[in-house]
């Protein structure tokens, strides 16, 4: 039996944690970008390990913003990237570090809200994400650099 964790992120997984990103995902960011994260927002930065070895990360940070259901200026997660190394999918990790994540979001920051982009032809993210009752708030049309539409998929914590 594999034994199954989900931890805050600490310096020494930046280097897995891209090369996940790299494999996983066409969205890349320089090491500056995870460093930052990691400085300003270590307890809303999850990896999952898989017997020690890391196998998937969940990445956010807090924005204040107009609520995608109220009338009201609010404290909100960004889920920015999350990633599982293929082998390691449909055993629940992204639902782990997700359903971690929020909970911090809300505990720590006292985030209301969640929200995220994801590629209109993302399959697999999608479903994921509204197994976790996020509901699709706005279509961004041209959001990725390749031309593809996002949809904003956000959610009340
Ligand atoms: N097809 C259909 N439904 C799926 C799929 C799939 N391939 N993958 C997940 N789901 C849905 C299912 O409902 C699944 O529940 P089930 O297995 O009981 O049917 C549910 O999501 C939960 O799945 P998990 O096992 O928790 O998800 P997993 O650990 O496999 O990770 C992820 C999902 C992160 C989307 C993974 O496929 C991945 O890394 N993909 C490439 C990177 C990516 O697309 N990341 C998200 C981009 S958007 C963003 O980062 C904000
Ligand atoms: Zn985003």
């Amino acid at each position: 039996m594999s034994f199954i964790r989900v931890r805050p992120a600490i310096m020494d997984d930046i280097d897995m944690v891209i090369a996940i990103n790299i494999e996983c995902l066409p969205e890349h960011y320089p090491l500056s970008f995870w460093v930052e994260h990691l400085k300003k927002w270590s307890d809303i930065f999850y990896v999952a390990e898989v017997d020690n070895e890391i196998v998937g990360y969940a990445l956010s940070r807090i924005e204040e913003g107009q609520s995608y259901f109220k009338s009201s200026y609010i404290k909100m997660g960004h889920i920015v990237s999350v990633a599982v190394r293929e082998k390691f999918r449909r055993k629940g990790i992204a639902t782990y570090m997700i359903l971690t994540l929020l909970n911090s979001l809300k505990s720590i920051y006292g985030a209301e809200e969640a929200f995220l982009e994801v590629r209109i032809s993302n399959e697999p993210a999608i479903k994921l994400y509204e197994k976790l009752s996020f509901k699709v708030v706005k279509k961004l049309t041209q959001y990725y650099l390749d031309g593809e539409d996002a949809l904003l998929m956000a959610k009340a914590l």
